[in-house]
């Protein structure tokens, strides 16, 4: 990868938010090294390469301590500073908390939380020596509200959120910037691979990902600490959830995120 570009990593880039910020930023000049679990991550970066990028796919488990160091190593390997990094990659698991298996709720901590708070550590370490570099942590608009049955996510989200705020501040001396990407709903793979088409939430009308990741590259690149990207909907949202009592921020979760009585996780 001998190029004058800037370098950017991208995980969870083979589809939805992933996919189209990696598309930002090819079209904005990047080189990339793109990151994702299955085999789609090759025509992922095949389209990528369409749009002028030099490209590096990794396909790692970036819910495994291992995996994460598999995709840093790649990135070390291209002894190229990174300019900018998205850690997007996330899962989700709708359901009653004790229906849901204790396996997929600990996947959602090692791949939303541990690899997070992982790669971040190798790479503020590595921006840091440069004293320059962008950071973006895709949070959610449910970091702040509670999450009946999705606990588990909304509370990985809640982390995400305080983790980017908080390295936001320590850093803001440094030529380093941190930024949390706060989707609302988005149509992507997301709510299908959790288990929540038969849902509220699965069902109602979402945000265009594309359109996600074009505020996210903005405010990215304008060092802001936050975007509720996406929808006029979804920045209402943004703005209501700041102010609604937890408990109204609960009962409405429940009523977007409760599987239809009767149904299973994946029905
Ligand atoms: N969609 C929404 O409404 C919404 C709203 C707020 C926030 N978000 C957040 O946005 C981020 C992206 O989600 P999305 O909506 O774009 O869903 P998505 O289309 O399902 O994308 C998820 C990406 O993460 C990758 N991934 C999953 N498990 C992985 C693992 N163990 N190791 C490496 N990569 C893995 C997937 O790759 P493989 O297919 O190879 O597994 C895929 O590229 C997530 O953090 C999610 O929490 C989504």
């Amino acid at each position: 990868m001998d190029s004058v570009k800037p370098l950017a990593v991208v995980t969870g880039a083979s589809s939805g938010i992933g996919l189209a910020l990696a598309g930002q930023f090819a079209r904005h000049g990047f080189d990339l090294v793109v990151c994702a679990e299955d085999a789609g991550v090759a025509a992922a970066a095949d389209r990528l390469r369409g749009l002028g990028a030099a490209v590096t796919a990794v396909r790692a488990d970036l819910a495994t301590y291992d995996g994460v160091e598999q995709l840093y190593s790649a990135v070390l390997a291209t002894r190229r500073p990174v300019a900018a990094a998205a850690l997007n990659a996330g899962v989700g698991a709708g359901g009653a908390f004790t229906d849901v298996d204790l396996a997929d709720h600990a996947r959602i901590i090692d791949l939303n939380i541990s690899s997070t708070v992982h790669l971040a550590h190798r790479l503020l370490r590595a921006m840091l020596a440069e004293d320059d570099g962008r950071l973006l942590i895709t949070s959610s608009v449910a970091a702040m509200a509670p999450g009946p049955y999705q606990s588990v996510y909304n509370a990985s989200k809640s982390f995400l959120q305080s983790l980017a705020l908080g390295l936001r501040e320590e850093l803001r001396d440094s030529g380093v910037t941190v930024t949390s990407l706060m989707p609302g709903a988005t149509a992507t793979a997301f709510f299908h691979r959790a288990g929540m088409d038969d849902t509220r939430l699965g069902r109602m009308p979402k945000d265009d990902a594309a359109e996600v990741a074009r505020d996210a590259f903005t405010a990215l690149m304008h060092g802001r600490e936050r975007v509720v990207a996406g929808s006029v909907r979804s920045k209402v949202l943004g703005t209501a959830v700041k102010v609604l009592p937890d408990r109204l921020k609960a009962t409405g979760q429940r009523y977007l995120s409760r599987p239809r009585p009767g149904r299973s996780r994946t029905s």
